[in-house]
């Protein structure tokens, strides 16, 4: 099936691409609307972790959706690879998450008990064990456990690989100084930005932290998303220095195949402040150097802010909302790099005029759940 016509997508985030993607290779004339570059904001500044177990997702709905974007992350990567030419340097060789004291190691031996339970393969490593998985760990780490088949993704160059497949299958790009969605009572009908109207017969709202502020858009129809800052450093290490994502606490730290070894990342409800601040950074430093001292003649090269789409009950916003035309991509909150995949296969669906039942646990509107 297709759309029946043009579709519009507002927000050049990995969401919003992965959507234009997902649609134009199903033959779909897609515009794809930002009024920064593609490929920016939280979709740059996140560690690209693919981590729905250690991230400890557990809203059944939204870690069942979570393990199918992360079964279909291989393909999806391949088909973007195939397309741009880029390659977005997956890597699913597991997640460590360190404990360094017998209460932490205990709570990790029943999370992985649990993990088990539902067929996720992990093992519950003893301190000799994870200074051999990971040796840059503090002498003093009490053990870990290492979850098979997590890990990350450059989203970088995930992004560049996605605005160059966006472009390869035809998409086209517009940078906009302003824009708003046109509507009438029925329907959304086309986006107007400062160069003129372009309809659609559909429109995504696929603007992260910036969602709830697409102008033109019926106030009912805004998913009500509050941007999360969190603040990031890189150290330059030697090759192979660190071999997976870890966690260890208060901060996680991600490796990258050009030597940067991301350490992440605060939370903060700061509204749309970009600042990399000293508090931020120390509290980033303090929690990897207390976990890795081994870290600390590393030089840092670069901090950076994002801010994540948040929302109140944790589950994104996805698919149609009651007005005709309009649908909804956002939200994803800590795990947006995770869900593209399955984001895009959805919202494609959808689109196509086929949405999936799974979609009615992330719909906007949506009543409060019981707690
Ligand atoms: N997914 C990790 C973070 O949002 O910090």
């Amino acid at each position: 099936m297709s759309p029946g016509g043009d579709v519009a997508v507002i927000g050049g985030g990995l969401i919003g691409l992965a959507i234009a993607f997902e649609l134009a290779e199903r033959g779909a004339t897609v515009r794809l609307y930002d009024r920064d570059e593609p490929a920016r904001a939280a979709s740059w500044a996140g560690a690209g972790m693919l981590a729905p177990y250690t991230e400890r997702v557990a809203d059944e709905e939204l870690l069942q959706l979570c393990e199918d974007s992360l079964a279909e992350y291989p393909p999806f990567v391949e088909r973007v690879r195939e397309a741009s030419g880029v390659d977005p340097q997956l890597h699913l060789n597991g997640i460590v998450h360190a404990a360094f004291d017998e209460v932490a190691l205990e709570r990790l031996r029943e999370h992985g008990d649990a993990l088990r339970s539902r067929g996720v393969t992990c093992d519950l490593l003893d301190r000799a064990h994870v200074l051999a998985v990971e040796p840059w760990l503090a002498h003093h780490v009490a053990g870990g456990l290492l979850v098979a088949g997590e890990g990350h993704v450059d989203n970088r160059r995930l992004g560049r690989a996605l605005v160059a497949a966006c472009a390869a299958r035809g998409v086209s790009f517009a940078r906009v100084a302003s824009l708003r969605v046109e509507c009438d009572t029925r329907r959304a009908l086309g986006v107007r930005t400062n160069v003129g109207f372009t309809p659609a017969v559909a429109v995504v709202n696929a603007c992260g932290a910036w969602s709830s502020l697409l102008d033109g858009v019926p106030p009912e129809m805004l998913p009500a998303v509050e941007p999360i800052k969190g603040q990031m450093l890189a150290l330059q290490v030697p090759d192979a220095f660190v071999r997976r994502a870890t966690w260890v606490p208060d901060a996680y730290v991600v490796p990258r195949d050009d030597g940067r070894l991301l350490v992440g990342a605060t939370s903060e409800r700061a509204q749309f402040d970009m600042r990399v601040t000293a508090e931020g950074l120390h509290r980033l430093l303090h929690a990897v150097l207390q976990a890795a001292p081994s870290l600390a003649a590393f030089t840092v090269t670069e901090t950076w802010t994002g801010l994540r789409p948040g929302t109140a009950d944790g589950r994104p916003f996805l698919g149609p909302t009651p007005l005709e035309g309009l649908y909804v991509a956002t939200g994803h909150y800590r795990n947006g790099i995770l869900l593209a995949p399955a984001t895009a296969r959805l919202l494609a669906d959808a689109v196509c005029g086929n949405a999936a039942p799974e979609l009615a646990a992330f719909s906007l509107p949506r009543r409060k759940r019981a707690s």
